[in-house]
């Protein structure tokens, strides 16, 4: 590394900063009232180091970012063999809003997309998210209560793929409790250090590096950063492991994670977006970082 890790975070954020490209989720009316230049960085390693630049306390919701979490929480409840009944781990090259179930069984393809989110919340309690969250950030998250309502008035969408998983028997709960379930996973309240401390308990192998907390066991944490590599940035997952190689997962809100294993957990916040739905600046901050620091994995 050429500089201290804080100024070299910050020229980071310098460097990227210009692109005002991009555009708020809309189709949430509160996301779309966001700051759109907020902007920020952390770096946690599995060590227990924490390094956070820019609007870093400032808080914002989780979004699709709670997927690869629910997704260790529902594995370690019920293991391996009963989720993958349940929903699958190939990519679907489909927006993160479509559709996208296996023809024959109605399994979604992979756990990123809502189908598979949907699916992925039935298996777990509220409870479980909450406290599950928490343990993983290292402390109680809150939710984002207007978030939740807005979302929840405009989650026509996600209705209609919840009716039809459960038309298909892989729901098996009330289709329109698990919206609203999965609508509140989506509004817990997180700031990049702390999705940086989630993505490091991944890294470091389920224990939390701070708390030093066993949050789901190892060979679940393999499942899940498996499943952000090949499907964590979707529609652009492809695109997103060649060039930066670093298992990953966005979240309309503008958040961003990355997790290598046994080294760190990275965390970047800007909310405007591309076409896939990832932050456009939180793309760069990580295309930069992967260069300049070799965290490609390949
Ligand atoms: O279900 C939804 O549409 C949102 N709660 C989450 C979508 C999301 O974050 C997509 N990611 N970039």
């Amino acid at each position: 590394m050429r500089s201290p890790i804080p100024d070299y975070l910050t020229e980071v954020l310098d460097v990227c900063g210009g692109d005002g490209s991009g555009e708020l989720a809309a189709y949430i009316p509160e996301l779309a009232q966001a700051d759109p230049d907020r902007f920020a960085l952390a770096l946690a390693t599995v060590d227990g180091a924490t390094y956070a630049v820019g609007d870093a306390d400032v808080a914002f919701s989780i979004q699709s970012i709670s997927k690869p979490f629910a997704y260790a929480l529902a594995l370690a409840e019920h293991g391996l063999d009963a989720v993958l009944e349940k929903v699958g781990v190939e990519p679907s090259g489909d927006a993160f809003n479509e559709l996208s179930l296996e023809i024959g069984t109605g399994r979604p393809f992979n756990p990123m997309i809502n189908a598979g989110a949907l699916t992925v919340h039935a298996l777990i309690d509220d409870e479980t998210v909450r406290r599950g969250f928490s343990a993983f950030a290292g402390r109680d998250l809150e939710l984002d209560e207007e978030v939740f309502t807005s979302e929840l008035e405009t989650a026509d969408r996600n209705r209609a793929i919840a009716f039809m998983l459960r038309s298909h028997g892989i729901v098996e709960k009330d289709a329109q409790e698990v919206v609203e379930g999965y609508t509140r996973q989506c509004s817990l309240l997180v700031t990049v250090r702390d999705l940086a401390l989630m993505a490091a308990t991944l890294a470091n192998g389920g224990v939390h590096p701070v708390s030093g907390e066993r949050v789901v066991p190892r060979e679940v944490t393999r499942q899940v950063m498996a499943v952000m590599a090949t499907c964590g940035m979707y529609d652009a997952a492809g695109d997103w492991f060649t060039s930066v190689g670093i298992p990953a997962k966005s979240g309309v809100a503008g958040g961003l994670i990355g997790a290598l294993p046994g080294q760190a957990g990275l965390a970047t916040f800007s909310p405007r977006l591309d076409r896939h739905g990832n932050s456009v600046r939180g793309v760069q901050v990580f295309e930069r970082l992967s260069h300049d620091m070799g965290m490609h994995l390949m």
